[in-house]
């Protein structure tokens, strides 16, 4: 894995539910070009209420830029945060995928397993994975 790979230097305490937000936000920002409540609601499958109600809370945290009317953007803390999360869920993708387990339980154990590891398991959990990555042979012996 190479040094731009490394785990980005640590950046602002975030909940688990921010996290959720930050992700899809980014995600939303990435595909379409923007982020809008009505998108997030959708894909979180919450009322747009409890949306702008987490969206402001991220804005007054610094971490999104909201305007009512025109959606929202991602501050450099917001980039920062979402980036650690983004590494944080391929890493783990990267692990599980040693398995051979079907995508769409991979990303819904991702999905579970991201918000609640510690940052020094998470480490460990990328020794381990940069180390299968160089070794096929112990994969290819963990896979049934
Ligand atoms: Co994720």
């Amino acid at each position: 894995m190479s040094e731009s790979e490394a785990t980005p230097p640590s950046t602002p305490r975030t909940t688990a539910a921010a996290e959720d937000y930050l992700e899809r936000i980014a995600a939303l920002i990435r595909t379409k070009g923007y982020a809008r409540v009505v998108d997030i609601a959708a894909e979180l499958k919450i009322s747009q209420a409890s949306v702008t109600t987490m969206v402001q809370r991220l804005d007054a945290d610094g971490l999104v830029k909201y305007e009512k009317y025109r959606g929202m953007v991602l501050t450099d803390a917001g980039e920062a945060v979402a980036t650690r999360i983004a590494h944080r869920h391929e890493l783990l993708t990267q692990l599980l995928r040693f398995f051979d387990l079907p995508e769409a339980i991979i990303f819904r154990d991702v999905e579970g397993m991201e918000h609640h590891i510690s940052g020094e398991t998470l480490d460990a959990l990328e020794r381990l994975t940069r180390h299968l990555d160089a070794h096929p042979e112990i994969v290819a012996q963990l896979k049934r």
